[in-house]
């Protein structure tokens, strides 16, 4: 399929969806607390969204049995709620989440600390949003999806950490994944080329060990092949003529 470049009004729909996605991870933020299951979290995510008039994008995505994707430690992503699943004091746990919007998606990832964490988890964390940030400086027109992947890439490996290759990011927008792929590491091709009006999902994926990744039996929840943790930021961006656009934000709500 070819890149969609969305129309004013089409980028209108997507900012309100973001909108509405920044203020649900807001509040599943201040819900994060040792003791509470990821189906809580799952049940507070939908009730938030649908408050909106909002459909969740994930609920059954390919058959995807929840609302929200709650991965907990080596959990890469697509966790799966479950009412036998306690967070706990010292876990990290990655929220990814979709709203729609009138037919429009937008899809953001953050990763957090329950209650006190260890310096290695907190660095995990912040590194992994610092490789979106890297990422969002050039994403900008006549720059390649490459660029992105190689920015993510470029600031990981300072750190030693593995980049997880066998989930990218996308285009977004009348559907939940569109063209392109966006690869957090370096391809040998340069990809397409960003133009105004492109909607893309970044969301570098880090773990701090292998990038080596495995399905469990569940067929969803992607873990670490060496146990180690995991972190996944990710944000909707409108590539402008000039300066991106983070549409999965809202006023007050930080990133
Ligand atoms: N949020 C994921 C992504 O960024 C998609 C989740 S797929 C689902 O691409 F099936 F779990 F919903
Ligand atoms: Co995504």
């Amino acid at each position: 399929m070819a890149i969609s470049i969305k129309s004013q009004y089409e980028v209108e729909l997507m900012r309100e969806a973001g909108r509405i996605l920044a203020l649900t991870h807001d509040a599943l933020k201040k819900a994060i607390k040792p003791g509470i299951t990821t189906y809580d979290i799952d049940r507070l995510g939908e009730e938030i969204i649908r408050s909106y008039g909002c459909i969740p994008s994930f609920l059954n995505y390919n058959g995807y049995p929840a609302s929200i994707c709650v991965s907990i430690n080596d959990e890469v992503v697509h966790g799966i709620p479950s009412k036998e699943r306690f967070l706990k004091e010292g876990d990290i746990v990655s929220l990814d989440v979709g709203v729609i919007y009138k037919g429009y998606h937008s899809d953001s990832a953050r990763t957090y600390g329950v209650g006190d964490i260890s310096k290695e988890a907190e660095t995990l964390i912040q590194v992994t949003k610092q490789c979106f940030f890297e990422a969002l400086a050039v994403a900008r027109p006549g720059n390649h999806i490459r660029d992105i992947g190689a920015a993510v890439e470029a600031y990981a490996d300072k750190w030693g950490y593995g980049i997880v290759e066998d989930l990218v990011g996308h285009g977004v927008g009348a559907r939940l994944h569109e063209d392109p792929e966006i690869p957090n590491y370096v391809t040998v091709r340069k990809g397409p080329k960003l133009k105004p009006g492109m909607t893309i999902a970044i969301e570098p994926m880090i773990t701090a060990g292998t990038y080596q990744v495995r399905w469990l039996e569940d067929d969803w929840t992607v873990v670490t092949m060496d146990g180690s943790l995991a972190a996944h930021y990710e944000n909707t961006v409108l590539i402008t003529e000039g300066e991106p656009e983070i549409l999965s934000r809202a006023d007050g709500v930080d990133l």
